[in-house]
């Protein structure tokens, strides 16, 4: 195991050139998926929603508002990360009944956990930035499906070179809850694609750890 997960480490690198021919079997999507879907947030509060976006007429529009970059339209499969701009004292109630329900437990005996998210989340210090305290979560969950493709053969692209405000037009999310912080693209590198030769630039151990 220890060898399969650094060996996918070393394989992954960020496709610039995708097979435009090669597509994602629905099996290996599932578990993409679910590798956004469990990953974790803090307090589990999930402040994200992941838009794939199958029509090619639509990633075509994207494209023009994302450098250009061909792995838009051409990876098997695109997701937009998107995240909340605010949060609710409405929307930790449906989370709290959510675990309720999930745990089998009752509501009121997590009175204590929504107080204190509601305090902390909602009210407290993080409440000046509720939106960039939910793109850092979303962050996380981008890590875990790099990670899950790489172990699965498959290749990706994290995207921050886009622009948010016209995704956010096109996806029609002006008036939602949510809005576009970056995407990842999905699929199989092209045998020409150069980048996969490169050797990894990482700074040293030395450089990046410190034990105390
Ligand atoms: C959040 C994030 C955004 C990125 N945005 C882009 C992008 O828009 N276009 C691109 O080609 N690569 C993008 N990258 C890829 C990085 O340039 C790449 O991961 C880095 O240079 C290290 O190379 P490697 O992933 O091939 O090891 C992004 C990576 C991350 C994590």
């Amino acid at each position: 195991m220890n060898e399969q997960i650094l060996k996918a480490l070393d394989w992954r690198y960020a496709t610039k050139v995708f097979d435009a021919n090669k597509k994602i079997n629905e099996k290996d999507l599932n578990v993409l998926k679910e590798s956004l879907r469990l990953a974790p947030s803090s307090y589990g509060l999930q402040p994200w929603k992941f838009i794939i976006v199958e029509n090619p007429e639509v990633r075509t529009q994207l494209r023009e508002f994302s450098w250009n970059q061909t792995q838009v339209t051409d990876a098997s499969h695109y997701i937009v990360f998107t995240a909340l701009k605010t949060m609710d004292e409405s929307y930790v109630q449906k989370y709290i009944e959510d675990i309720a329900n999930t745990r089998n437990l009752p509501v009121e005996g997590l009175k204590g956990f929504k107080d204190m998210m509601v305090a902390n989340i909602v009210n407290g210090g993080q409440k000046q930035d509720i939106s960039a305290w939910a793109q850092r979560q979303s962050y996380i969950a981008m890590g875990e499906l790099v990670l899950a493709a790489a172990l699965l053969g498959i290749d990706t692209c994290c995207l921050e070179g886009l622009s948010p405000a016209d995704y956010d037009r096109i996806l029609g999310l002006d008036n939602s809850q949510y809005a576009t912080i970056a995407a990842v693209a999905v699929g199989y590198r092209a045998a020409d694609d150069k980048y996969q030769d490169l050797k990894k630039v990482r700074f040293s151990e030395d450089e990046v750890f410190q034990t105390i």
